[in-house]
Formats: structure tokens, sequence, C-alpha cells
């Protein structure tokens, strides 16, 4: 807190009540210098502190130490104190250290509720080895403030990095209808390309989605959705807006055919066999690279045999500026996973090789290459 208020933030303090027993809502105060909030209500004058407006208010939210206890209400929802109504109602980034016992911090369960943080977009600052409070020595401490202030500075730096930059990015599944209640699908989850897009919007780009039908949607404020269910539709949407754009990321899942013929009325079991004669959809990508002006174009490509091969093919028919290889065969790769390996291969013939990671960190390497296209000077 000293750290921030040093280097020129406005801070304001949220403990739990747990918190003060360690340290006066005064010392708080006073460092910080605006008042400490705990309660739902003040006692005395019984009004009521507004965790919307604080999580409204603040650009980042930095939650250290992060108790085991506030980790697994946070990973699951709960919300019985101040802050964590707090950080349920924030928008802004969230950075969370945990801090605990050797023991508790190696506990499966720690692990999951990190990884189910990280799956919300929150950013780890990650635990450090050394003396705990039990005595015991190993991995738990609280990351050093002088950690927590660089990589918050980091980041804010990252966050305006794409500023005054738009973006068309897509992602998901597209659903070719044959009758009022069937079509022809993918397991897409559009988890990477959405990752990408929240990526952007955290870099200060403006960013425009065109997102085929998945449920699960969470997006940094700002982005500019289009639902689209067919590939027909999510070509028309990414037509008319490649245009405006300085860069397009195409990581939607299109489907390759849909039904030549669909019909108005649900297809009853009649025959034994069913043929189903199917035509080819647009290839949106395609379609882009033929359009292509100044913007950098980026696309995807899943493989399951002669990857790179294939990747060097599609990168060149497609007028790639780099295209994102993931490969079936990398156990954490994949439709519907949390996690990616890519590899990325670049129209000048550069490759580069990255670890299975979550899809979020995919999404920053990605976009850091992109920045070295978008940001030359
Ligand atoms: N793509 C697209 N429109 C399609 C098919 C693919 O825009 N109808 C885009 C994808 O979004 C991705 C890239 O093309 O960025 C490569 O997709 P992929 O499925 O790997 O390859 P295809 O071009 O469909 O070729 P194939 O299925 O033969 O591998």
């Amino acid at each position: 807190m000293r750290l921030f208020v040093k280097s020129g933030a406005e801070v304001k303090v949220v403990s739990t009540k747990e918190g003060l027993e360690f340290i006066t809502p005064l010392t708080l105060a006073t460092l910080s210098k605006n008042p400490v909030y705990s309660e739902f209500y003040d006692k005395e004058s019984g009004a009521w502190t507004n965790h919307v407006e604080l999580g409204k208010w603040a650009d980042i939210m930095v939650i250290a130490p992060c108790t085991a206890n506030s980790l697994a209400k946070m990973a699951n929802g709960l919300c019985d104190n101040l802050l964590l109504a707090t950080y349920l109602s924030a928008d802004c980034p969230v950075f969370f250290a945990p801090a605990m016992d050797l023991d508790m911090y190696a506990h499966p369960s720690t692990h999951k509720n990190i990884q189910s943080l990280l799956s919300y977009g929150n950013i780890e600052l990650p635990a450090e080895e050394g003396e705990l409070a039990s005595g015991l020595k190993g991995k738990g401490r609280m990351c050093e403030p002088e950690t927590i202030l660089s990589m918050v500075e980091d980041f804010l730096k990252k966050k305006n990095s794409l500023r005054g930059k738009s973006v068309l990015v897509n992602a998901g599944p597209t659903h070719e209808r044959l009758d009022p209640v069937r079509f022809i699908g993918n397991y897409s989850s559009g988890k990477m390309g959405i990752a990408i897009a929240n990526e952007l919007a955290q870099r200060g780009a403006d960013v425009h989605l065109v997102l085929g039908p998945v449920s699960d949607q969470r997006l940094s404020a700002g982005i500019q959705l289009t639902r689209v269910t067919s590939a027909e539709e999510m070509l028309l949407a990414c037509q008319s807006k490649f245009k405006e754009v300085d860069a397009a990321i195409l990581a939607a899942a299109v489907a390759d055919y849909r039904p030549k013929t669909q019909v108005d009325q649900k297809i009853k079991k009649k025959t034994k066999e069913f043929i189903l004669e199917l035509e080819k959809t647009p290839d949106v990508l395609k379609q882009l690279g033929s359009m292509k002006s100044s913007q950098t174009l980026v696309g995807f490509a899943l493989e399951t045999n002669d990857e790179i091969e294939h990747a060097k093919d599609k990168l060149k028919k497609k007028k790639l500026d780099f295209i994102v290889l993931n490969s079936m065969k990398d156990p954490g790769a994949g439709f519907q996973k949390d996690t990616n390996k890519i590899t990325i291969l670049e129209k000048n013939g550069k490759r580069h090789n990255f670890d299975t990671k979550l899809k979020s960190e995919v999404a920053s390497d990605i976009i850091d290459l992109l920045e070295t296209y978008l940001c030359e000077d």
C-alpha cells in the first residue's frame, strides 16, 4: 500500500475483519489517506458501504495477502464479507497474492482454486519460498511488495500499448442449420478467441468480437460484440468490420460444410439410411485475405498430422502475416480445454514454439507478437 501511494496511485483499502486483527484501521487509513472499508454497514451511522461503487471505482484491485479462505471463496463466488462483494462487483483487472502456510499452499484444493481464478482472468502474484508464519520453510509467503508493484506497473504499461488500434476477432463454432431442430456444428468453446479479445481489450485496443453460438462468455468491458450462428453470417459480420480495423485474428472454428438444402419442417426418420448432401461454406479467413490492404491478418490452424506443412500452406493461401498452429496431438491443446499449446509461424519464415499454457497466457503471447506488427516504431 505504501509503495502504491508513493508511486502516485490513489488507494482505498477493503479489509476482512480478520485482516484488521493484524493491522489497525487507523494505520491503514493514515497510510492510504482514505477511510478503510470492512463492513457492509457502519455500526454507528448505519451508513451502507457501496461495494458495487468501490468495485467500479478501482482501475486495479490487488488482494494481498490472499488467504486460503478468501481464495476458496473467490473461486466459488461466495460473498459473506465486503472484500468478496467488492471482488465480485469489480470489473477491473484483479491481482491476487496467495499467502498461507506450506501444506495449505500445497493442498490440491488451493491449486484448483488458483486455477479457477486464473480461468476468470484474474492475475496471480505468485507466492514465494521462504520462512512461513509456522516456522516452516517453503512456498507460501506472499509475493514481495516490490514485486507486486512492478507486476502491476508492467501490466499497466501493456494496458495502453494498443490504444488507438482496432482489432477484429472471431471465435466459437458455427452451426449450420439442417431443419428447425438440427444443425451441423463442432465442439469449439470459443475460449481461445474470447481470451484474445479480452487481452486486446485489456491493452486498450478497440475490439470487435464476432462470436458464434457459445453459452459461456466472460468478456472484458468495452468489447463490441456481434453474435452469429452460421458461417455465412460470420462472413458477413467479419467483412463489414474488416475494412475499418488495423488487424484481424480469426480464431473461430467455422464449419467447412453445410447442408445443401434446409427444410422448414423436422425431418422424420422414415428411411433406414439417410444421405445428407453437403456443400462448402465460405472460407471467412480466405475472403478477408483477398480483401486485405494494410491490415495485419492472423489465422489459426488446427491439425492432426503434418502440422507445420499444412499450417505453412494455409499461411500462404490465405495471405496471412502469421498463423497460430494448434496440434490435436498435444495433450494440453484442443476444444473445450482451458489450456493450449501453440506454435506460431510468420510469413517471414520465423517460427516461435511455446509451452502448454492457460489460454489467457497463450492470448498474451499472440498479442505480444501482434504488437510488433502494429506498433513498429
Ligand atoms: N476458416 C475460416 N472459414 C472456414 C474455415 C476456416 O475462416 N470456412 C479459418 C479458421 O478460422 C482458421 C483458419 O481458417 O483461422 C484455418 O482453419 P482450419 O480449420 O485449420 O483449416 P481449413 O482452412 O478449414 O482447412 P482444413 O479443414 O482442410 O484443414
